[in-house]
């Protein structure tokens, strides 16, 4: 008898439940931002409708397969470390592998189906890559010059790409001994608002300056003197903080552009989260924070781009979700690698 009861019960609840609108709701998971606009009259409030919520980043491959030939040898190879893809999607974005020995019509075709732009750490300053490189921070400039707001991220050897491009001297760059060591950051604003940093926890900002929460691993820098220096540099980037290297001098760690919405790091902001591949990486909560905050940002700047793209099929076969990475086990762990 009572298990009769129990039964019915349970009977009731599961149909209450499967009448639920809110169920229904659930049901409708489109591919579009209907989802947004439901008027079922239990929606919750429409998000910003001047920002994008469905932004993806373009990310440019690098020659090589990142990990010193253990997982692939082939000339043509290029790859992005798995890191920067992660990094990307924890800000809530989808990614896109610009390739960067790939034909430049597909290149640009690419550049008209993303929100913006990550150039990763590496090596490679001249060559094809260079001019790569080069030619998508243009392509970045102009579109925001009309009008769209298209942000750059430049990590490590992007930031150092971008002080040749600008300064048009690809001797700009210092020598700095800033290899495999996580370090503070010294900041030269007096107030985030405006920057990167403006949304980051106070107390967070706080602990940057004093602990080691930021990852380097250069060889090259600018030094706030060589950008003063620079006019077109200095006109071009705002030193938002500075770090000293081993040998006690400072090199600009991270800039903001005064007029555009391109940050560079010299610092990688990916690896506390998502890279394993050296012991020097911080992976306290705290440097963790640093990752999110930063990719947080990131998108933010994203979700404000006006490109939406025009062929959505075209997107979806372009996506990195039809790439593999490879485990690599030391240096970078995991890589996704083009040929
Ligand atoms: C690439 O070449 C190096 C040096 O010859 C060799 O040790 C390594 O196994 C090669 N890698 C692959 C994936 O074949
Ligand atoms: C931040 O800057 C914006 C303009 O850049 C200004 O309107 C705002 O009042 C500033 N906020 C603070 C807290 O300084
Ligand atoms: C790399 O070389 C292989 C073999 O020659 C070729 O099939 C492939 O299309 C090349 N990839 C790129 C990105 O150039």
């Amino acid at each position: 008898m009572a298990s009769n009861v129990g039964a019915l019960l349970l009977l009731l609840l599961l149909a209450v439940w499967i009448g639920s609108p809110k169920v229904e709701s659930l049901a409708l998971q489109v591919e579009d931002d209907a989802i947004f606009r439901s008027s079922d009259g239990f929606s919750c409030p429409s998000p910003d409708p001047l920002l994008y919520y469905r932004p993806v980043i373009g990310i440019l491959t690098h020659p090589g397969d990142g990990v010193n030939g253990r997982l692939s040898n082939a000339t043509n190879a290029s790859n992005i470390p798995a890191s920067c893809v992660r990094f990307v999607e924890s800000g809530g974005a989808r990614v896109i592998p610009i390739i960067y020995n790939e034909p430049e019509d597909l290149i640009i075709q690419k550049l008209n189906l993303v929100n913006g732009v990550l150039l990763t750490g590496g090596w490679a300053k001249t060559g094809l890559y260079y001019d790569v490189a080069k030619k998508i921070f243009e392509i970045v400039l102009a579109k925001n010059d009309a009008g769209d707001h298209f942000p750059l991220l430049a990590v490590c050897l992007g930031f150092e790409l971008l002080s040749m491009f600008i300064s048009q001297n690809n001797d700009i760059c210092e020598r700095f001994y800033g290899e495999i060591r996580a370090s503070t950051l010294q900041f030269s604003i007096s107030e985030t608002n405006g920057t990167l940093f403006e949304r980051f926890p106070p107390d967070l900002l706080t602990k940057m300056s004093k602990e080691c929460l930021a990852m380097q691993n250069h060889l090259f820098g600018i030094s706030p003197k060589r950008l003063q220096e620079n006019s077109a540099l200095s006109s071009f980037f705002k030193i938002l903080t500075t770090t000293a290297d081993t040998n006690n001098e400072d090199y600009i760690s991270t800039a903001q552009a005064y007029n555009y919405p391109v940050i560079a790091f010299q610092w990688h902001p990916e690896k506390n989260a998502f890279d394993w591949g050296s012991n020097e990486i911080p992976h306290s909560e705290d440097a963790v924070r640093v990752t999110q905050n930063t990719a947080n940002y990131f998108i933010s700047e994203a979700r404000k781009s006006s490109s939406r793209p025009d062929d959505p099929v075209m997107l979806l076969s372009h996506l990195i979700y039809n790439h593999k990475p490879a485990y690599a086990g030391e240096g970078y762990d995991e890589v996704y690698i083009f040929t």
